[in-house]
């Protein structure tokens, strides 16, 4: 846990573990150097000389201050160039200094405005993000929970002048609810497929909802059935553990339409009958990664009260070869009545969302659907880990997401929905198949799969499969990222209420 705080801080009797400087430009700016000098009763230039400390983007010089201010450290980061920082280098740089100070209990950052482009605000929206999405750790089944022993971190926001706290204290409130919002992200797609099943996952969203207004319900397979929904059962059917549909819905307005985000729930996607090699597949625990981006940014856009009608649809269900489990060749029909020829068990995602589409376009009448999910490992062949892929029916849409993704340094990249995709996923015995058995453009078939149950509504489509793990450095740990978390969240608190 953070708590977080913006104060007017003195540094002499700051009482704080470390006071952190950001450097612009490799320097400390002349007015706080006079002030360093004159309490630590020396130039700090002589400490950076003597470290080869030059101050550029990345480096981190630690200087202890021997007790002549009642900080113990003073840590000095080089952030770079005047004209190169972004939000996102910031937001690497204090993830780097968070886990460099792991042990540090109480941190503050001396903040101020970087030229026009980064005022204070958004300096330290990138900061906060970066220390409590850096300082993440999933040690929940570890012995040695960090929590445990040293208790939160205390983050204070240091502004230079009083009248800015009121401004700076929002803007660090914000940016701490978005960065928990990723971080339980991270915790739901790390927690181990045995505890965190359909069932668990329904539990969680109950319970962290249970002291808002949101609207939940929950379809367990039977109604499902009923609704006919029969590609999200054709997958269920070989679990033993229950598949449910978890509608949440947030209604400011009476009458208003409202914006869907729909996120993949598969808690475990073994690929069923159609098998994955036993390397890597543990990180198929992670492969409702989608859904738990949906359920966090909801809860998130629930608890800032957004005055715009939300609902978030995650079908949730594990991926398993049992003998109810459905077969290759197997022909089920979607709730939109279509019939699809299963091909690959394995390409379960688009099955599940196929019917949670078409539940957005018919049973909530939503005006915008955006869906998350880990759809396809081509994603990370295309293009690689540094970029999720984006596509849809919608452009205005793709291009208020790519934008979005500069700001939360959440690269989208486009790829194409050319009509003759289709051609790849036709079927000599259903309407449309679940996969194509030449595997070419596998996130474009995808999507375009995808496409098929939307009907006219404006879409995009957002394939996480690419940034699902963090990378381990700046503010990405190892373990799993949260990856479109924060993107869905700025993105709605971007909507315009009519
Ligand atoms: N969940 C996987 C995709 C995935 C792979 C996500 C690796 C993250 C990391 C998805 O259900 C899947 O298995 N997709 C198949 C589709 C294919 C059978 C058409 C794939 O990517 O191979
Ligand atoms: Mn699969
Ligand atoms: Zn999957």
């Amino acid at each position: 846990m953070v708590i977080v705080d913006t104060r007017f801080a003195d540094l002499s009797s700051e009482k704080s573990d470390c006071i952190v400087i950001p450097l612009i430009d490799s320097k400390v700016t002349s007015s706080l150097q006079i002030r360093l000098n004159q309490a630590l009763g020396a130039p700090i230039k002589l400490a950076m000389d003597a470290s080869f400390f030059s101050g550029k983007d990345g480096e981190i010089l630690t200087i202890p201050t021997f007790g002549k201010i009642e900080a113990g450290m003073i840590v000095l980061v080089g952030l770079g160039q005047k004209g190169k920082i972004t939000s996102e280098s910031i937001r690497k740089m204090a993830g780097e200094v968070a886990k460099k100070m792991a042990k540090v209990t109480h941190m503050t950052w001396f903040v101020d405005s970087i030229g026009k482009a980064l005022p204070i605000e958004r300096v330290i929206g990138a900061v906060v993000e970066g220390v409590v999405m850096g300082s993440y750790k999933f040690d929940q089944y570890k012995k040695s929970d960090r929590e445990k022993i040293l208790g939160p971190l205390h983050l204070s926001m240091s502004v230079p002048d009083k009248t800015m706290i009121v401004d700076a204290s929002s803007a660090a409130l914000i940016a701490l609810r978005i960065a928990q919002a990723a971080n339980t992200a991270r915790d739901l797609a790390n927690m181990p497929p045995n505890v965190l099943t359909p069932d668990r996952f329904v539990k969680m969203a109950k319970e962290f909802l249970k002291k808002t207004k949101a609207e939940i319900e929950v379809i367990d397979q039977k109604k499902a059935a009923h609704y006919g929904m029969g590609a999200f059962v054709g997958v269920a059917q070989g679990a033993i553990e229950p598949a449910y549909i978890l509608i949440l819905r947030h209604r400011p307005n009476k009458t208003d339409a409202p914006i869907t985000l729909v996120g993949k729930g598969v808690t475990f996607d073994s690929g069923g009958i159609s098998i994955k090699p036993g390397k890597g597949m543990s990180d198929m625990k992670a492969d409702m990664s989608g859904g738990a981006a949906v359920l966090c940014a909801f809860h998130a856009a629930v608890d800032m009260n957004v005055p715009i009608n939300l609902t978030a649809i995650i079908p949730l269900t594990e991926n398993m070869p049992d003998g109810f489990a459905q077969r290759p060749g197997d022909i089920v029909t979607a709730m939109n009545g279509k019939t699809i020829e299963i091909i690959n068990t394995d390409a379960e995602g688009r099955l599940i969302l196929a019917d949670a589409l078409t539940y957005a376009v018919s049973e909530e009448k939503s005006k915008k659907i955006i869906d998350i999910a880990t759809l396809t490992g081509a994603c990370s062949v295309a293009i690689g880990d540094l970029a999720a892929g984006v596509l849809g029916n919608n452009q205005a849409l793709i291009n208020e997401l790519i934008a979005v993704g500069e700001t939360t340094g959440e690269i989208l990249w486009q790829l194409p929905l050319f009509d003759g995709y289709l051609e790849y996923l036709k079927s000599d015995v259903a309407d449309i198949a679940n996969a194509s058995e030449a595997g070419k453009a596998g996130t474009c078939t995808g999507a375009k799969f995808l496409e098929q149950f939307v009907g006219e509504t404006p879409w995009a489509h957002l394939d996480i499969a690419s940034g699902m793990r963090g990378s381990g450095k700046g503010y990405q740990p190892k373990g799993m990222s949260g990856a479109g978390t924060r993107l869905l969240i700025e993105w709605i608190m971007k909507q315009p209420s009519k």
